[in-house]
């Protein structure tokens, strides 16, 4: 295993068989401090590089105040999008050739009336043609994480039925319901509780929930997500590549989607 990660044998069995792992201490200290002063400074920004996703008060803020590309907007959140250690993680889970950025998030459940991250896959939502290339999320907690305040869930195994539907995160359909018969029998979801500074990786394509936030204090998380090599854009909008003119099919590369890790480094 790559000595610049904490990803064991025993971690990519587990990811590769189930479609998700639990990292713990992926930050150190130091870096969970940084990482937390620098995403609550780009949370609050004022500016149009990154994407905010609602404003407060609408319904999706209820079920996720997010911000897309926080790097476009503070610099230092650059550190943690393109981490090495990250990326490096990622490469050894999937097996791929090479790791590309392809955006992060700021993921905040706020307190007050705030509902679950119904169950979904991430994939259908991404604008890309190949769904089965293991593209992937690392899901970083920045606050401990537990059922009250809005932790991950996971369905194992759920990778292997391949791309279902986007899911309205407003007026959420039951993904289970296009799951074919028999396909997910005695699969339980595995609720996954973290320390502040501990992740969870998870496969674009396993289904996965969090808990709404009972607390009165925001559950603070950054996701970012990888391409594994060979990934070509479809196409469909989506707020990432919304403007920037990419050709339809050609792969998804350039200065906003760097290569960040490679087999041979
Ligand atoms: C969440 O942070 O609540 C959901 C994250 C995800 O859907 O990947
Ligand atoms: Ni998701």
């Amino acid at each position: 295993m790559n000595a610049n990660t904490p990803i064991t044998e025993k971690h990519v069995d587990f990811y590769r068989e189930n479609g998700f792992v639990q990292v713990d201490n992926m930050l150190t200290p130091d870096e969970l401090d940084q990482l937390r002063e620098y995403l609550e400074e780009a949370m609050h920004a004022d500016s149009d590089r990154s994407v905010k996703t609602d404003k407060k008060d609408g319904l999706y803020y209820r079920v996720l105040n997010q911000k897309v590309n926080t790097w476009r907007d503070h610099g230092g959140m650059g550190k943690f999008s393109f981490h090495d250690r990250f990326a490096q993680s990622a490469l050894a889970l999937t097996g791929a050739n090479e790791i590309r950025f392809f955006h992060d998030h700021g993921l905040w459940k706020m307190p007050n009336d705030s509902k679950p991250t119904p169950w979904h896959q991430d994939t259908p939502y991404w604008p890309i043609n190949e769904a089965d290339k293991g593209m992937l999320s690392i899901w970083i907690a920045l606050d401990d994480v537990n059922e009250q305040n809005g932790c991950m869930a996971f369905i194992p195994k759920s990778h292997k039925l391949g791309k279902l539907t986007g899911i309205d995160f407003l007026e959420p359909q039951n993904i289970f319901d296009y799951v074919e018969g028999g396909q997910l029998d005695d699969r339980k979801p595995v609720v996954v509780p973290l320390k502040a500074g501990s992740c969870t990786f998870h496969n674009g394509l396993t289904f996965h929930y969090a808990h709404a936030n009972m607390t009165d204090r925001p559950r603070r998380a950054l996701a970012i997500i990888y391409m594994p090599d060979g990934i070509t854009f479809s196409g469909a909008d989506h707020a990432i590549t919304h403007s920037l003119n990419l050709e339809k099919n050609s792969a998804i590369k350039g200065p906003l989607f760097p290569l960040l890790a490679t087999r041979d480094s």
